[in-house]
């Protein structure tokens, strides 16, 4: 996975597509064997993927969605997020435009047993679409996630984990270091109480997304860790010197 760590910086939210350039069929292929190497949370929760043209949703860009369906199981909605995530980031190798698409309704609920998830919109977009600079992330301040006292390494590693995606940017993850121990939990990420289960639901993927980007971020500072997912979407990392 260390690879897409560079992504990291390059990748936003693409939602403008350039619909005269379509994806060939060589990068569809590349698109479905990259599918196959993603790494899960959880390797036990069964998931299927499918593509489909963008009219099939709902969804507003993109010449594509990638659907996601899982198993319904503990965890799964931030096994969703992190093996997503690293096709968002693929993504962004490859210069295919990517956006996560929590408003998108797929007309098949159910594949091979499994239920829908969340899907996410690709295609040809301009060159110039991805991240020139990271002051242009709009991200909360890291103190406002993050509390204990760090090496700067892991304060660089917790930087670069801050800048995953969100549903409407909620960044809905607190961090709390201790002893060689990083306590990573889940905060309700948006205010209004209306949207309190489309909240739960997104923000539980959310935290798989930033999951993702912490074990790559922290892989690149040379730690090592090993790492425990608790209820409620929290996980606990414990760290070691690579
Ligand atoms: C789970 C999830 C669902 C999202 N759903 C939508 C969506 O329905 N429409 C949209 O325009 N953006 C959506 N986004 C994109 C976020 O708004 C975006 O990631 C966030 O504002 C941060 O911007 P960035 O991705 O450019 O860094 C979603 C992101 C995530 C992680």
């Amino acid at each position: 996975m260390d690879q897409f760590y560079e992504m990291i910086y390059k990748r936003k939210s693409v939602r403008r597509y350039d619909g005269k350039r379509p994806l060939s069929a060589v990068e569809l292929a590349e698109i479905t064997a990259q599918l196959e190497k993603l790494q899960p949370l959880d390797s036990d929760i069964p998931v299927r993927f499918r593509i489909v043209k963008r009219g099939e949703t709902g969804c507003l860009w993109g010449e594509y969605c990638l659907l996601l369906y899982s198993e319904e199981r503990e965890n799964y909605l931030a096994n969703a997020g992190y093996l997503l995530e690293q096709m968002d980031l693929w993504f962004a190798s490859r210069d295919i435009g990517a956006c996560w698409y929590g408003m998108g309704r797929a007309d098949e609920k159910k594949l091979d047993g499994l239920s829908f998830v969340i899907m996410m919109a690709f295609g040809r977009c301009r060159a110039d679409a991805f991240r020139k600079s990271m002051s242009e992330a709009k991200r909360k301040p890291l103190s406002a996630v993050y509390t204990g006292g760090a090496e700067s390494a892991l304060e660089r590693a917790l930087q670069t984990a801050h800048y995953a995606p969100s549903a409407c940017n909620s960044q809905p993850w607190s961090v709390v270091c201790e002893e060689g121990k990083l306590t990573v939990s889940q905060q309700s990420g948006f205010k209004n109480p209306l949207m309190k289960n489309l909240v739960g639901y997104m923000n539980k993927i959310d935290m798989g997304i930033f999951f993702c980007f912490l074990e790559l971020a922290l892989h690149h500072e040379g730690y090592d860790f090993r790492r425990t997912l608790l209820s409620d979407g929290a996980a606990e990392y414990t760290l070691s010197e690579e």
